[in-house]
């Protein structure tokens, strides 16, 4: 990540006098500075250039989009929506405030700009877009490690973009959000992360475990948690980190939660990561095939083992869609770190 200069604005403005007198103030607060005369050129310098923070006009009569149009499309598009975005407008309307921040900017500041009040802003909201690269190269580390963990076991793979598909395709099924489906994809790739700190003498043992070895096993969940406790991005993947193995009958772990007490994210993950078990083989046990897989789940709802509504709910997706098991792997899954970018 580059920070060689205090960071990279964008000055957006039709009236060339105006982009030559942000472009001297920024240059001498020590930022880089990208410029742009219209609408289309500023969405261009944004897909080239990268900005920390854009100051954009929102009049530019001069024709194409105007500012709050671009404010707009870049507030849409996940790779860039976490630019920070000042509209600098001639306009002191309430209207046009309202529509700014419906747009999705993040400040505003009257034309022509109080120079100190222009510093102030830029400064904070450069340092806030600094935290906020920080804290997904962060995220960026963890979710690695999942695939790191992954790596570990060549018995395993796959098993996380299997679950990641399998968990997102039960979840839209059932009409859950946006922010619940990103969640159980993320939690396909993080759900076993603590697994980091068990050794390979135990997590790639051949056979099967001792109870001291299964209760050593069974910290992968609490380990896990942990390891994603300090990032607030992943706030709804954390129940699923710590409650994918709880059960409804409360013989699960770590927690031994019973029934609706487990969050409904990690009892769809739990689902799908024991069909994806089942259907994987393993060195002591052979590869079951779909439809014994499926029905092995509906025993272990009557259990008390498996949520039945959604056992049944994935029967019936895993039937229609085709799902059979771990090979081989679909190569259409959009890779991890480009779709998680919110
Ligand atoms: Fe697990």
């Amino acid at each position: 990540m580059r920070y060689t200069t205090a960071g990279k604005i964008l000055v957006v403005d039709d009236e060339p006098l105006n982009v030559e007198v942000f472009s001297r103030l920024m240059l001498r607060l020590g930022y880089e500075v990208l410029t742009a005369s219209n609408g289309e050129l500023a969405l261009e310098s944004v897909a080239a250039g990268h900005p920390d923070l854009i100051l954009l006009d929102v009049n530019m009569p001069s024709g194409g989009i105007d500012g709050f149009e671009v404010c707009r499309r870049l507030k849409s598009d996940p790779k860039t929506r976490l630019i920070p975005i000042v509209l600098i407008t001639g306009l002191t309307a309430m209207e046009d405030r309202i529509k700014g921040i419906e747009a999705g900017a993040d400040d505003f500041l009257a034309k022509p700009p109080v120079i100190a009040e222009l510093e102030a802003r830029v400064r904070s909201l450069t340092r806030l877009k600094r935290y906020t690269d920080e804290l997904d190269s962060a995220e960026s580390v963890i979710l690695s490690l999942g695939l790191t963990i992954e790596a570990r076991d060549p018995y395993t793979q796959g098993h996380c973009q299997r679950l990641a598909k399998y968990a997102t395709a039960l979840g839209t099924r059932l009409g859950l959000d946006d922010d619940q489906l990103v969640a159980l994809h993320r939690g396909g790739f993080l759900h076993d992360v603590g697994k980091v700190a068990i050794p390979d003498a135990v997590l790639l043992k051949p056979g099967r475990l001792t109870p001291a070895e299964y209760v050593l096993m069974q910290q992968h969940t609490v380990i896990g948690f942990n390891l994603c406790k300090e990032l607030r991005s992943l706030d709804d993947v954390r129940p699923i980190v710590r409650h994918h193995h709880e059960r409804p009958d409360g013989t699960g772990y770590p927690d031994q939660l019973k029934g609706e007490a487990i969050p409904l994210l990690a009892r769809i993950l739990s689902v799908v990561d024991v069909y994806d078990a089942l259907t994987t083989k393993r060195p002591y046990k052979p590869a079951m095939t779909s439809p014994q897989a499926l029905e092995t789940l509906r025993e272990e709802a009557r259990k008390g083992w498996r949520f039945e509504s959604l056992v049944e709910e994935f029967i019936s997706l895993a039937t229609e869609e085709g799902f059979g098991g771990p090979t081989p792997v679909d190569a259409s899954i959009t890779p991890p770190l480009q779709l998680w970018r919110k």
